[in-house]
């Protein structure tokens, strides 16, 4: 297919895809934490892949992070495309304009000549506060889009580094020490065997919406991902991953 073609890497993405027991494996040769261009190339591949699944009257969710910021960034006009609507998974996530979901999906959607739908909750926002927020009927619209989402493309993270990035509260860092947490998603904590160790307080996609979801893409690089990507895998056997050689290469020494 024309993502690939030359780069010879087809025989460790069918090991990796083998391995780690999902539909499809993407690898971008490199590593991306010795590399800006892999980071880059990996955004570019994975663009062209969304391109190439996507079909007319599609909801997209898309979370933060600085791969999905890339990914947004790499995609090229696509105006074929009809009714596709692209919505955050999440509500706000962090702190980084840039790295936001609402302003990656609001970046895709343009790209892609498509719709887009924001999600405007402020993280840490809890009980009632919460409560009375989700029956803002722009809210509840949203969260009702997000139950219906048929496509999802989705960054992973280390659970320690994203821990550190939000800034998580000295007992929830502690939780997630304490059960091996290994990787995060879409606002959730996971050990390596894909169990929820925490879900952060912002509202949208659950775990269960998520199993649910016809087409999932996960996009990750650089090998000190790799034990988040395993323990990621575990949560759907339709899954989509592209990843770097990097990861790709660190995954096969921990089978
Ligand atoms: O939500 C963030 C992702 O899980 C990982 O973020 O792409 O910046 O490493 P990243």
């Amino acid at each position: 297919d024309y993502i690939h073609g030359l780069k010879g890497l087809n025989n460790l993405e069918k090991k990796i895809q083998d391995m780690l027991n999902i539909n499809r494996v993407y690898i971008v040769p490199g590593d991306s934490s010795e590399d800006i261009i892999t980071f880059k190339d990996m955004g570019k591949t994975a663009s062209l892949l969304i391109k190439q699944l996507i079909k007319d009257g599609d909801i997209i969710g898309i979370t933060g992070g600085t791969t999905m910021a890339q990914v947004a960034e790499e995609m090229t006009a696509d105006k074929n495309k009809k009714d596709v609507l692209v919505i955050p998974a999440r509500g706000g996530l962090g702190k980084d304009l840039e790295t936001q979901s609402n302003n990656i999906a609001a970046s895709l959607a343009k790209k892609i000549g498509g719709s887009y739908r924001l999600l405007q909750v402020p993280d840490n926002v809890g009980g009632e506060a919460l409560k009375a927020l989700m029956t803002v009927h722009e809210i509840k619209e949203v969260l009702d889009m997000i139950k219906n989402m048929n496509v999802l493309i989705f960054g992973i993270g280390r659970a320690d580094v994203m821990a550190q990035r939000r800034e998580l509260e000295p007992d929830k860092i502690e939780k997630i020490k304490k059960e091996g947490a290994v990787a995060e998603a879409f606002g959730h904590y996971f050990n390596t065997d894909g169990n929820i160790v925490l879900e952060t307080s912002t509202i949208g996609l659950s775990l269960d919406d998520f199993k649910g979801i016809d087409t999932v893409i996960g996009v990750a690089s650089g090998k000190e991902k790799a034990e988040a990507i395993i323990a990621i895998s575990k949560l759907h056997s339709n899954m989509t991953l592209v990843i770097d050689e990097g990861a790709a290469r660190k995954i096969l020494t921990m089978s």
